[in-house]
């Protein structure tokens, strides 16, 4: 008897470890393979699993299409090499479905049962043809409007879940890491509980970044751990006040993942307003220049027009590596000599600021990652998930979450 409930223990432990207490994963920007972050810069042992991005949904709910750079021929190698390349590291390779301009057409993907039903067939095909163990859903954002010219329809929370519901029935579907990407905000659903999609879903990502970015009135934290320790007109989302809600809604924080940011946003700010009355210490929340969007690093969005025909600034994203290559930081991560730096005890996240471009940076460094990571721990989530994997520097924030929790 002994042995088989130790077998038993063991192997829910197992399960614990695989699916509970211990994922380790990120995004895979598939448009950065031939851009400096091929997939042998990967640390893959330092992963349980990594999800390729993206695959965007179409007009014809029939199709995917695999993007790298609008080109997909060279998306379809290319994720045969990552899944391959996954597997020989022993690493679980899933794909997202969606992201912030591949979300168009997921609403009416979802539209009808006649829609499910073909688009269940769709991202089953995927798993099948490419050997995924997962698929991840960035869906931005059912229910409300993404990018600006995304298919809505208010029963997009509803028909996301028949849907995935139907997946779960699919022999396919049934034995998929299935995960969804979503905002700090539960999804409201009314017919029924949130926890229902705890039962299908292995896991959620909470994007918990872009809290505070150019579309904002002050400079403010791109990723805050907490906001309750800030006045309310400040508080935007962090993690602790989104796991407080999805938790709430019914949703179990051992099927939360959350997701970090290996990136940081940029503001031009007027020496003026960048620091506090003794002139030395960056000022909290400081007004920025709107007028004067800086551009990121190399892997920014230049300015142009985007999928919906929108004329849109420069990103301003300058990832991890972007930061010390500008020098904001030294090579092991630490603030650069003459670079005033402060850490914000609320969010957990350091702003750097030169002067001499005026530019300000609010961005997440190993101390955050540390922090997040304790957070993680401390409330039994599953584990984190960042955007994106070539964004860290010498696995400095990699090595810093994984070693917090
Ligand atoms: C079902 O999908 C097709 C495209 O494949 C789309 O034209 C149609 O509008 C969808 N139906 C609903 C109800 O969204
Ligand atoms: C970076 O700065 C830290 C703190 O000032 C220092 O300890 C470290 O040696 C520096 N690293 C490099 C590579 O310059
Ligand atoms: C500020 O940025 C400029 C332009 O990138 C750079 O040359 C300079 O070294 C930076 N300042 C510091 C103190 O790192």
């Amino acid at each position: 008897m002994i042995p088989r409930v130790v077998a038993l223990l063991a192997l829910s432990n197992l399960l614990h470890n695989v699916y509970g207490a211990s994922i380790a994963t990120a995004w895979y920007a598939s448009w950065h393979a031939n851009r400096g972050f091929p997939l042998e810069s990967v640390p893959w042992s330092k992963y349980t699993q990594l999800t390729y991005a993206f695959a965007e949904t179409t007009p014809d709910t029939h199709t995917l299409s695999l993007t790298v750079n609008g080109d997909t021929g060279p998306g379809a190698d290319l994720l045969k090499s990552f899944v391959s390349t996954a597997h020989q590291n022993s690493v679980k390779a899933s794909v997202s479905i969606g992201g912030w301009t591949g979300s168009r057409w997921f609403s009416t993907a979802v539209g009808s049962s006649e829609n499910r039903t073909i688009f269940v067939k769709t991202v089953t095909d995927l798993v099948t043809t490419f050997d995924l163990d997962g698929l991840d859903f960035d869906w931005e954002y059912p229910g409300a409007q993404g990018i600006g010219c995304n298919t809505v329809n208010q029963e997009d929370t509803n028909n996301f879940l028949l849907f995935l519901q139907e997946l779960r029935q699919d022999p396919v579907g049934s034995k998929l890491i299935l995960s969804a990407a979503t905002s700090t905000r539960p999804y409201e659903i009314t017919q029924q509980p949130l926890s229902a999609f705890a039962e299908v879903l292995s896991y959620i990502a909470i994007m918990n970044y872009d809290v505070w970015g150019p579309w904002s009135s002050q400079v403010g934290p791109n990723a805050p751990l907490d906001d309750t320790c800030v006045s309310s007109d400040k508080q935007a989302g962090s993690a602790v006040s989104a796991v407080k809600a999805w938790t709430a809604a019914g949703f179990p924080a051992s099927k939360i993942v959350l997701g970090v940011a290996a990136y940081g946003h940029s503001f031009t700010v007027h020496p003026d307003d960048a620091f506090e009355s003794d002139g030395k210490t960056l000022a909290p929340y400081p007004s920025f220049d709107a007028s004067s969007p800086p551009t990121g690093d190399s892997w920014d969005d230049p300015p142009g027009v985007d999928e919906c025909g929108v004329q849109q600034n420069a990103g301003g994203v300058v990832n991890f590596w972007g930061l010390i290559e500008k020098g904001y930081l030294n090579q092991s991560g630490n603030p650069s000599p003459g670079i005033p730096y402060r850490f914000d005890t609320c969010s957990q996240t350091p702003y750097a600021y030169n002067l001499t471009t005026q530019i300000m940076v609010s961005f997440d460094d190993a101390r955050s990652f540390a922090a997040k990571g304790e957070f993680i721990r401390a409330n039994g989530l599953a584990g984190f998930s960042t955007w994106e994997a070539g964004g860290d520097s010498n696995n400095i924030l990699l090595d810093s979450i994984r070693s917090s929790f």
